[in-house]
Order: structure tokens, then sequence, then C-alpha cells
């Protein structure tokens, strides 16, 4: 994997980070990984245990998921894309970030998005659309994937559903495929 500059001083930064709660519980970090120059970036939610306990985003069984769609609809490797996440520590038990968590923890993902500048970024279930977007959380994820794409400052976000809502209700899978060849043909479309 290649490790920019950046990426090592954000690494740090986010290790030393005591600017919300959730430094206090986790176990590990959880900046990001991927392409330095990708054009495609995936924005989950929050770390949750296996992510906590190895450092990295989507390990586990969301992981998993989001692993075979990178490879089936986008026809990419996960090494080709940069993956992150709205909050870099674990919230406890999983829970749902806090708007204030969020809001303190913005500032790294806006600097890893303007190191990155990735044509699109797929946001991954309705907290990273709301992260993203900055629309009210009440808003359903079914009515964010009915505007994609969104244009923003120099990129697009598609919204989608978080891998673990797939693996929880399997028939929002071809919502998904959909989605990701949205975010296949702005790639393409350049
Ligand atoms: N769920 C997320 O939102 N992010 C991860 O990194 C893992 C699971």
């Amino acid at each position: 994997m290649v490790h920019a500059k950046w990426e090592s001083y954000l690494a740090e930064a986010i290790k030393r980070c005591n600017r919300c709660p959730l430094h206090e519980s986790r176990t590990n970090p959880v900046p990001g990984e991927g392409n330095p120059n990708a054009s495609l970036m995936f924005v989950g939610e929050g770390p949750g245990a296996d992510e906590d306990r190895m450092g990295r985003p989507f390990v586990g069984r969301a992981g998993k998921r989001l692993d075979l769609w990178i490879t089936d609809y986008l026809g990419m490797k996960r090494s080709d894309v940069y993956i992150a996440n709205t909050v870099k520590c674990r919230p406890p038990g999983n829970r749902v970030p806090t708007d204030s968590e969020m809001a303190m923890c913005f500032p790294y993902l806006l600097a890893q998005i303007s190191f990155i500048k990735p044509k699109v970024i797929v946001a991954l279930g309705k907290t990273a659309a709301q992260d993203l977007l900055g629309f009210p959380k009440a808003t359903s994820l079914k009515l964010l994937r009915a505007d994609n794409p969104y244009r923003r400052n120099g990129y697009y976000v598609v919204v989608t559903y978080h891998p673990a809502a797939i693996l929880r209700n399997a028939s929002y899978e071809s919502a998904v495929r959909e989605d990701l060849i949205i975010a296949k043909k702005l790639l393409e479309v350049g």
C-alpha cells in the first residue's frame, strides 16, 4: 500500500486527537486507507469492533460485502479506491455517532477529500450522506438516493445503502448496484 506524506501526518493527528469523547473508549483510531490518488472514495459511518481492533476501515462482515461491490459492480480492486469514515474512532456499542462527534471529526474527512481529490464519493448510508451533504438526520435514504448524483465542489456524491443494511435486508442489493453503476459512469466520463 502506498502511503502519502499527508496520510502519516493525518494519522498522527488523529492518534493524538481528543476533540470528542470517542477517543476515550477506542482501541485504535481508524483514519482510512487506500489509494491516495483514488478517483473513487467511499465514506462509511464509523469503525465497528473489527475495525477498532485492527485500525483499518471495513474489515469485518460489512467490509467483505463492500469488497464484493468494488469488484463485482465497479470492476475495481479495493486497493484502487480510498475508504474512510465520518468518525475515525468507534462509537461505543456501534451506536450512530452524534452530530457533535461528526462535526469534531469532519475536518479530518475534509482534509482527506482535499488531498485525494476524488471525482466521486460514495456515501454508504444515511450518516455518511448527512455528513457529506448536510441534510438533516431524519431524511430517509430512499429520498436521498432519489436525487443521485449530487454535484459538490469539484466532486460528485452518490448516496447508497450501508453494506450492514444489506446484510440485514438483501432486497436493497439491486438499489446498491444501480447506485454504483451511476458512480462508475461518472468515473468513465471524467
Ligand atoms: N461500518 C462503517 O461504517 N465503517 C467501517 O469502517 C466498518 C463498518
